[in-house]
């Protein structure tokens, strides 16, 4: 699972793959964190810039770092705040994105961002922290090839702003290797007798877990039935896991399930919010699911969640158990 690493300090000063640099469109140096690397690179820097004709705000470029450190820089253009009618915010996050996805392209694996447009561009400190932070956070879910990301925040504020952000952040990991694999396999055993013997007894919990959420079974999901496993982390705990598989235009939210303890706080809709953006870039028009009919607290809470009940629907799972669910679904917006 790539890291993710809040410090205090001067970003010229990072060994890392390669810095960010907050500039402006013109891509030929200015004063804030801009002003400082290029005084750090040398005027090799400015020479590469004005080969690059600028940069347009959301995008980003990338160039040697001559006497930095790093050995690149990937210069990106914030959005000027303008009271939030402008995209700004959705500008800011695609300078995350587009920075992360140009690394990954040059298979760099470790990446400084500044705090962007906190500056001289006025961007509001407690909204653009959450921004990058679920940026970084949403990339990383699915990017094997980044180690690790560093937030360099250089006034103390920004600092404070990105821990606590981060210490409630929700993160998401890709289910990869058999460690991985086992935790979901042991939390789905946890969850699953915590919370569906009431409703279809320890007998059929028993049987589901052995046979479909077993290390094997969800091995096999992964490598031979292209499902897609990740687990939540809250506050560096587990405290979930997500199955998912692409079925025509729908993306099936096969597994959706939180730990007791954690239950009610904010984790559902966290998750939801990622799974959408899994539907969004899968190109799936709907979110569908099933759900246990006498499971009340989940129907109302995917009804909370947007999701419609779109009928019943009764699978035969083997062994003389039959599944009576409510099939619902959530456009994916
Ligand atoms: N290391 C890390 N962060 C720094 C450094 C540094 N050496 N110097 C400044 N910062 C921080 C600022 O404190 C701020 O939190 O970088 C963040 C971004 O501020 P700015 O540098 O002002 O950048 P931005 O708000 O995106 O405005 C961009 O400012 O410098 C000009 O040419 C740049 O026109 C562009 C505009």
């Amino acid at each position: 699972m790539a890291r993710i690493e809040i410090i205090s300090g001067d970003i010229t000063k990072l060994h890392v793959d390669a810095i960010v640099n907050a500039a402006n469109a013109s891509l030929l140096g200015g004063g804030g964190v801009d002003g400082a690397i290029h005084r750090a690179a040398g005027p090799e820097l400015l020479t590469a810039c004005k080969l690059l004709n600028g940069c347009v705000a959301g995008e980003a470029k990338i160039t040697p770092g001559f006497r930095l450190p790093s050995p690149f820089v990937i210069h990106t253009v914030g959005p000027v705040w303008e009271g939030g009618t402008c995209d700004e915010n959705k500008l800011l996050a695609s300078c995350y994105l587009k920075s992360l996805e140009l690394a990954s392209a040059k298979g760099l694996r470790t990446i400084a961002f500044p705090n962007i447009s906190t500056g001289v561009y006025g961007f509001p400190k407690p909204v653009a922290a959450l921004i990058a932070l679920e940026t970084v956070r949403d990339y990383l879910a699915n990017s094997s090839e980044i180690e690790l990301v560093i937030f360099c925040c250089f006034d103390e504020e920004n600092l404070s702003l990105y821990k606590s952000a981060f210490s409630e952040l929700v993160l998401f990991e890709k289910v990869l290797t058999e460690q991985d694999i086992t935790l979901t396999s042991d939390l789905a055993s946890v969850i699953w007798n915590e919370h569906y013997v009431p409703i279809i007894g320890q007998a059929q919990v028993d049987y589901m877990v052995t046979n479909f959420q077993s290390p094997d079974a969800i091995r096999n999901q992964i490598q031979h039935e292209n499902y897609k496993y990740y687990l939540l982390y809250h506050q560096s705990e587990p405290s979930g896991y997500i199955s998912i598989k692409q079925m025509g235009e729908d993306l099936f939210l096969s597994k959706f399930y939180v730990i007791k303890k954690k239950r009610g706080t904010g984790l559902g809709k966290e998750g939801i919010k990622f799974i959408t953006l899994q539907a969004r870039d899968a190109g799936a028009k709907r979110i569908t699911l099933t759900v246990n009919v006498n499971n009340i607290n989940s129907i109302k809470a995917y009804q909370r969640l947007g999701f419609t009940n779109d009928g019943p629907v009764v699978t035969d799972i083997g062994a003389g158990y039959v599944m009576d669910d409510y099939k619902m679904s959530l456009p994916a917006l």
